[in-house]
């Protein structure tokens, strides 16, 4: 038994899975929310919205019980990109601010603090181990950084970073705290309100097993106002659809980042997927997808690899790396999708990333097919 339901994922029949840090394949309740919605529109329109309005509060509370924090800290996005820039270009800078993340980031998670260089910002990254110690000094060798930026689980070898302790570095240093989550939430348990995170976002494509450009982004209250704005329209104010009325007054929840007409479809799909995720258990996901790591670390080291991933227990995540020599990385992942194994090259190693409905049966397949691709 896994703990998510295998009869919901069809792809189990054309593959043996482990590539959730890349792009998920979406679970049929999913796809049957993003189907039910377009449906109803097709017959019914406008009169529609009302249902799917009240149908976006449930995935907006389903996503506040998955992240640990209020349903109205969270609106929709587009992506993680977006969640990113909402917060490096809504907030105010001054020349000379300091930025600190690590290096080694994804693009997206650095490109929005890079780009703030006309402004001033300076960007400082944390050489080394995703250590707390090694953040904690890079803070400390500048001015107290406006932010501290960073991704949860690092998105090549899947190294995790210690949020609540990195947090209270954070807050000593005044500065504030913002973490790409996208490669964590859904498969690991989250408590990101009480781990002092200030934003937060994911996109679903990943570990949330929703639809590609439709993501979930969390502001912590007292940070709301710290933000501009960056697209504000009629779903932006709080008194939404009186249309006559032409005050910008923004809404007090984290929904003034909304702007227009929510993406209804793909947060329809995104809040099944999140149902999903909930009903299985995070803890029980977790456990599950750790133990399947852990078999695939040993199985694959048994026959030679070499496993780059951090194995302790408060760095390792749902991602794990490893490096066979005597073939290049994209072309034993080719070799793997021609045997029904689906995997990724990334940061010189072959990135296995399996979730709550894989089985230790389709670990020992790629264990076999690396050992035999190599014999
Ligand atoms: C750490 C990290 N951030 C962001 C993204 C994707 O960003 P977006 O949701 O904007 O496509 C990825 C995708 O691989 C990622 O690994």
């Amino acid at each position: 038994m896994t703990p998510l339901p295998r009869e919901q994922f069809p792809a189990v029949n054309r593959w043996a899975y482990l590539n959730h840090a890349g792009i998920c394949p979406l679970p049929t309740s999913s796809v049957e929310a993003m189907h039910r919605q377009a449906v109803e529109v097709s017959l019914d329109g406008e009169f529609t919205y009302a249902a799917h309005s009240a149908a976006i509060e449930g995935a907006r509370a389903s996503a506040a019980a998955l992240m640990g924090v209020p349903a109205r800290d969270i609106a929709f996005v587009k992506n993680t990109s977006t969640g990113l820039g909402f917060v490096a270009n809504g907030l105010e800078w001054s020349p000379g601010d300091r930025v600190v993340i690590p290096d080694g980031e994804f693009p997206s998670t650095l490109y929005p603090w890079l780009a703030l260089a006309d402004r001033g910002v300076v960007v400082d990254r944390v050489r080394g181990p995703l250590t707390t110690e090694a953040f904690a000094e890079t803070i400390a060798a500048g001015p107290p950084p406006r932010i501290v930026v960073t991704s949860w689980v690092r998105f090549g070898h899947g190294g995790r970073v210690d949020l609540a302790a990195l947090s209270r570095v954070c807050r000593e240093a005044g500065a504030l705290f913002c973490v790409d989550v996208i490669q964590g939430l859904g498969v690991i348990p989250a408590r990101l309100e009480e781990w002092g995170v200030d934003f937060a976002m994911a996109d679903g494509h990943k570990w949330l097993l929703g639809p590609q450009g439709c993501g979930v982004f969390y502001v912590r209250e007292s940070c709301l106002d710290l933000l501009r704005p960056l697209e504000p329209g009629w779903n932006s104010v709080a008194h939404r659809e009186d249309w006559d009325n032409l005050a910008y007054v923004p809404d007090v929840t984290a929904r003034r980042l909304e702007g227009g007409m929510p993406n209804i479809a793909g947060i329809a799909a995104l809040g099944a997927s999140i149902d999903l995720l909930l009903s299985a258990g995070i803890e029980e996901i977790w456990s599950h997808v750790d133990g399947l790591c852990e078999r695939a670390a040993e199985g694959l080291a048994g026959i030679g690899a070499t496993v780059l991933s951090e194995r302790d227990a408060g760095y390792r995540s749902g991602i794990l790396s490893v490096r066979v020599d005597g073939m290049p990385v994209p072309l034993l992942a080719e070799r793997l999708k021609a045997r029904g194994i689906a995997c990724s090259a990334r940061s010189g190693g072959l990135r296995i990333s399996p979730h709550g409905y894989n089985t230790e049966g389709e670990i020992d397949r790629l264990i076999v097919a690396v050992r035999e691709i190599f014999a």
